[in-house]
């Protein structure tokens, strides 16, 4: 004969009897009302109803992916990822642009003069070196791959507009001077031309013989 130790739901707290409904947990002592016969080497299996608080969360999810599912695949007139992406792409541009609009000064090249200053004068001169300008047009500017920037002559043209514009987009194709603007900042470029501009008329040790036109200010 079992004995059993049924607790009536009058003896239970408010809480106990939240916690009792949301679990519906089978009491101890009483196994054998659920017992299976299943049997693993004396290891029992019991039917244990699913926990209320967990099946009602998965109802929900379901209701929720029902909700989901018919949002965004079957509603697609109102709503359509692609189309929230390609509004997100043009919010993005358009505020890249006037990001640019408002600060000129950091990206419309065509009001920018060679600075003076000897500290930029001198980061020019860093970065001549650090930028790898040296391996090609040597650190005095005497030009050995590249040509020689100490001369009044120039390939591509002289004066700032041209030497900034240069270093920006590159020389001929297949020359090697390639286009630093996208590893190399506006201000850096301002730089680098700036110090270039410097060294005109300087004597390096090696001068590489004139290459280009002679350019005077005012050429364009
Ligand atoms: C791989 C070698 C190489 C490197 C590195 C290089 N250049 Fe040049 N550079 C050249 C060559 C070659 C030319 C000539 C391009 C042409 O004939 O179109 C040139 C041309 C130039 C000119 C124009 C010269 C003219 O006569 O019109 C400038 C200015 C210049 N380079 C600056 C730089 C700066 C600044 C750097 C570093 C950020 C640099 N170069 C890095 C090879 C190089």
């Amino acid at each position: 004969m079992k004995t059993t130790t049924t607790m009536s739901n009058n003896n239970l707290s408010f809480w106990q009897r939240i916690i009792k409904s949301l679990t519906k947990a089978n009491e101890l002592g009483q196994e054998e009302d659920i017992m299976t016969d299943h049997d693993y080497d004396g290891i029992k299996e019991l039917d244990n109803v699913l926990p209320p608080w967990w099946l009602y969360g998965f109802y929900i999810t379901i209701i929720i992916s029902i909700f989901y599912y018919t949002q965004v695949f079957w509603n697609s007139e109102k709503y359509s990822q692609s189309e929230e992406y390609a509004t997100a792409v043009a919010n993005g541009k358009a505020e890249v642009e006037q990001y640019k609009k408002d600060h000129p000064e950091l990206y419309d090249d065509a009001n920018l003069v060679a600075l003076t200053d000897a500290a930029d004068i001198q980061k020019g001169k860093e970065l001549f070196a650090s930028k790898t300008c040296t391996a090609c047009h040597l650190a005095d500017g005497g030009g050995s791959i590249g040509p020689n920037l100490t001369d009044e002559n120039w390939i591509l043209g002289g004066g700032f507009k041209n030497i900034f514009n240069t270093i920006a987009k590159g020389g001929r194709p297949g020359k090697g001077m390639i286009a630093w603007e996208s590893t190399i900042s506006q201000k850096e470029r301002q730089q680098l031309t700036s110090y270039i501009l410097t060294l005109q008329g300087t004597t390096p040790a090696n001068p590489k013989a004139p290459e280009g036109d002679v350019w005077k200010d005012g050429d364009n």
